[in-house]
């Protein structure tokens, strides 16, 4: 697997994007001012990151996604050792993700990736999305927010 920024004229894998952000204004946004990297296997993309830079020495992992059929395999890992060797390079000190209160899943994985929550955004997703969000049964709401430094 070969991990690699997109280029400016490459279209960036929006079903993958929306697999991680519902919201494709919020996606195309942030496409706009951060670098999507894409992971490539046999010439297809299979994973997706976007780094955003947010303050001085601070860079925000705004998007990361691997295929449905290829969950489980080590590959998000992969994403984030690659966003973090790109952010530290950068010059970047801290690495920041923001997820759901009902991310269960996603809780689990970025821990398990090393980061450690800081804050909680409450009504983070209420303010900002226009459809409600369930996931296991629990409204979405506030942005859980994770950081680890570099
Ligand atoms: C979240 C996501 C990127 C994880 O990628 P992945 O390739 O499936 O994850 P990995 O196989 O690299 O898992 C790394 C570790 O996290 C754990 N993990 C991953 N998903 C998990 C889940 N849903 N529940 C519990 N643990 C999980 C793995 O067990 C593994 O643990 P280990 O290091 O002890 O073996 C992937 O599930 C995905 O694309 N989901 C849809 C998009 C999304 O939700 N993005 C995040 C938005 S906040």
């Amino acid at each position: 697997m070969d991990i690699r920024k997109l280029n400016m004229d490459e279209e960036p894998p929006m079903d993958l994007l929306l697999l991680a952000d519902p919201s494709r204004i919020l996606v195309e946004e942030y496409l706009q001012r951060g670098e999507c990297f894409v992971a490539e296997r046999d010439g297809q993309i299979i994973g997706v990151y976007v780094l955003l830079p947010t303050r001085p020495e601070m860079v925000e992992l705004v998007n990361i996604a691997v295929i449905g059929t290829q969950h489980g395999r080590g590959i998000g890992k992969q994403l984030i050792i690659n966003a973090i060797q790109t952010a530290k390079s950068s010059g970047y000190r801290t690495i920041e993700v923001g997820t759901g209160n009902s991310s269960i899943g996603q809780l689990a994985f970025y821990q398990k990736c090393g980061f450690r929550i800081i804050g909680i955004d409450i009504d983070f997703f209420i303010r900002h999305y226009s459809e409600e969000i369930f996931e296991n049964g629990i409204q979405c709401k506030d942005m859980v927010r994770l950081s680890q430094d570099l």
